[in-house]
């Protein structure tokens, strides 16, 4: 009884490191020129666009894919982030909104 009760944190253990390993891998190789691998925009082309410190980010789940499927312009229309509907799979754009979200401060506690 004992040992598998303690196989189950095992399990999660794993499945959650695998997941976590290929979400920072898409965002390393997808985002992180720009919002930098800890998130936070510090790199040159984040500082020259202004990308948003991501643990400052407070989008919605929705938005948040919508603006990594569609980018953002200036009221000009030139880009700011692009858009990567195009260069990313729906499962690779929810990996990297996840990725994202984890830079995120814990949410706190409910009462
Ligand atoms: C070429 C640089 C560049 C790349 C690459 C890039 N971004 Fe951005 N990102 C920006 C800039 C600049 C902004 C700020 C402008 C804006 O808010 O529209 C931004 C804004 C965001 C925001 C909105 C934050 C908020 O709350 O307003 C999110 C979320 C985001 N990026 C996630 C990503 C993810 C995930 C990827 C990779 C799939 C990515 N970005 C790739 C430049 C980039």
């Amino acid at each position: 009884m004992r040992l598998r009760l303690a196989s189950v944190p095992l399990l999660v253990c794993c499945l959650v490191s695998t997941v976590t390993a290929n979400d920072s891998e898409i965002f390393e190789n997808n985002c992180a020129a720009c919002h930098g691998v800890d998130g936070r925009a510090r790199t040159p082309q984040g500082k020259k666009l202004k990308a948003r410190d991501l643990k400052e980010s407070r989008l919605s789940d929705e938005d948040l894919l919508r603006r990594i499927r569609e980018g953002s312009r200036t009221p000009a229309g030139s880009w700011l982030m692009p858009a990567f509907a195009d260069k990313l799979t729906p499962a690779e754009i929810e990996a990297s909104a996840r990725h994202a979200k984890t830079f995120r401060p814990a949410e706190p506690k409910a009462p």
